[in-house]
This record gives C-alpha cells, sequence and structure tokens, in this order.
C-alpha cells in the first residue's frame, strides 16, 4: 500500500520509535496524527515533523486505553482523508517485580495488572477502534489499511523481573496472526515489530555503562537500534502488500540473557 497522501496515525507519536515512524512516514507523503498523552511533548514534535513538510503531521492528546480520547484522535485523523496506516508504539517499561520477594512475599498483582493495561489492552484498543475506521476505507493498492504493532525481543527472551511487560509483549506478538486473520475479510494487514534494544528515552533511564554493555552483547552490527531502523521497518511493513500476519524482530539478532 503507497504512503504517499495517505492519513496515518501513530501512538507513542511524541518520542523515541513513535516518533522515528512519523518521521518516516512524513519522509514517504503520509499526513500523520500523533497520539500521546497530555503530558507529552507531543505538541513539540508535530512542529518538528512540519519543517519536513508544512502542515504534515498534527498532536492529538489521548490515553491509548480510553475509547473516547482514542476516538476523537482518529476523528482528527480522517479529517485529513481516509485513515489507512496505524503505528502503534504507545507503552511503557516493566515493573521489575519478582514473582515473589527476598522477603518470600508474592510480587504485587495491581503493579502487574497496569503494565498488561497499559500496553496489551491498550494495544487492542488502538487496533478494534482503527480497524473500524479502516474497514469503511475504499480499496487503496488492495488494502482498506494496514497496521503494525510494537512488541519487544522481550516477548521471546523474557529476563528475570519482566514477568509482566513480556507477559504483555507476548499478548502483543500472540494477537498479530489472530487479528491479521480476523481483519483479513476487511482487507486490513496486521504487523508487529519485536524491537531489541533501541536508543530511546525509554532506554535514558538506563546506566551509561549498562548502556554500553547491552551495545557490546549485540553481534552485529554493535551498536545499539537507532529509532530511524524501527521507523524504516514500520513504514516497509504498512508498504510490502504481502506482508501479513508477521511478527519480525528488529535486533541486530541479540538474545537477551536470563538477567
Ligand atoms: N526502546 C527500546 O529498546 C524498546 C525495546 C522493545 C520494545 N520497545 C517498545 O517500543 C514502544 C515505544 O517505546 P520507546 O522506546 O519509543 O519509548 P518512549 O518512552 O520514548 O515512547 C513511548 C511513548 O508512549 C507514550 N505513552 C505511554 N503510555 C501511553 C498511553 N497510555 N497512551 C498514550 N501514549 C502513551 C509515552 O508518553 C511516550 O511518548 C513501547 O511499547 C516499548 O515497550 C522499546
Amino acid at each position: 500500500m503507497r504512503i504517499e497522501g495517505i492519513s496515518a496515525l501513530v501512538t507513542g507519536g511524541a518520542s523515541g520509535l513513535g516518533l522515528a515512524s512519523a518521521r518516516q512516514l512524513v519522509a514517504r507523503g503520509a499526513t500523520v496524527v500523533l497520539v500521546d498523552l497530555p503530558t507529552s511533548p507531543g505538541a513539540e514534535a508535530a512542529k518538528e515533523l512540519g519543517q519536513i513538510r508544512d502542515g504534515a503531521a498534527w498532536f492529538v492528546p489521548a490515553d491509548v486505553t480510553d475509547p473516547e480520547a482514542f476516538n476523537e484522535a482518529l476523528d482528527a485523523a480522517e479529517q485529513r482523508g481516509p485513515l489507512r496506516a496505524l503505528v502503534h508504539c504507545a507503552g511503557r517499561g516493566g515493573d521489575r517485580l519478582r514473582i515473589i520477594n527476598r522477603d518470600r512475599t508474592p510480587g504485587d498483582l495491581d503493579s502487574f495488572a497496569e503494565v498488561l493495561r497499559i500496553n496489551l489492552i491498550g494495544t487492542y484498543n488502538a487496533l478494534r477502534l482503527t480497524a473500524a475506521r479502516m474497514s469503511g476505507n475504499e480499496l487503496l493498492d488492495g488494502d482498506r489499511g494496514a497496521c503494525v504493532l510494537t512488541a519487544s525481543v522481550a516477548a521471546f527472551d523474557g529476563q528475570i523481573g519482566q514477568t509482566s511487560y513480556t507477559a504483555s509483549k507476548a499478548g502483543v506478538h500472540g494477537i498479530t496472526l489472530v487479528a491479521a486473520r480476523d481483519l483479513a475479510s476487511w482487507q486490513i494487514r496486521v504487523n508487529t515489530i519485536a524491537p531489541g534494544v533501541f536508543e530511546t528515552p525509554m532506554l535514558g533511564r538506563l546506566r551509561e555503562d549498562i548502556r554500553e554493555g547491552l551495545a557490546a552483547s549485540v553481534p552485529h552490527p554493535k551498536r545499539l537500534g537507532d529509532p530511524a531502523d524501527f521507523g524504516k521497518l514500520a513504514a516497509d511493513m504498512l508498504e510490502n502488500s504481502y506482508l501479513n500476519g508477521q511478527t519480525i524482530r528488529l535486533d541486530g539478532s541479540i538474545r537477551m540473557a536470563p538477567r
């Protein structure tokens, strides 16, 4: 599906992988609505994208777990033409909780549920509301729309302390094929990127020596992922009409150790 001239929505678009995806989409000719939390620098991000092409991006503050707010963002995207692309990057890191604590007390259930709520329920909410809109589109190059979701290599090699995060991201990977099958009759494709370790603000919270160690542990290339690597794959997934129901690891072939 060609990107030139389409309307797209990017969640988590104020930062990191979402912003890099929006940059790619704008560079390839899309008009993009950035969805992110009201506290995020979304307005600045939209302004930055406007320097690539005037009026190419708007920021609509919304929590991806909130159906009403998300529908308002979809309304905004549809004002720019039929919404044909979703890149869903909004998410949070894990809670670093063990299953049992050192004092043998069990891990916190509310904390586990909150990570699932943002990362997995947020994904399903964004996907279902977006697909409902896309289903009314005319076909463009054989598709009514295409969606890219974001998992993590933690979906496959979760580390100690990542139980909730891994569960949420394995859930995103798990729904990818089901969603592609489910939405096939509407000619809407769904694919997922499982990033390795990327240089984004989410990672900025780690100590420098830990970041250097992570970069050195990538077989090739020996560096952290550049958000632009992610943005390019997201745009390629939207464009490639035969790619559907697939999770692609984007990770320099890293496999995470137990800790
Ligand atoms: N950076 C990495 O190494 C890495 C690795 C694997 C997976 N991921 C995943 O990639 C995605 C993007 O991460 P990033 O590294 O760009 O992080 P980031 O912190 O730079 O960006 C995430 C954005 O999502 C937004 N967000 C969080 N909760 C939201 C909500 N409920 N509603 C709307 N927006 C919300 C944040 O405000 C932020 O702008 C996340 O799902 C993350 O789990 C990142």
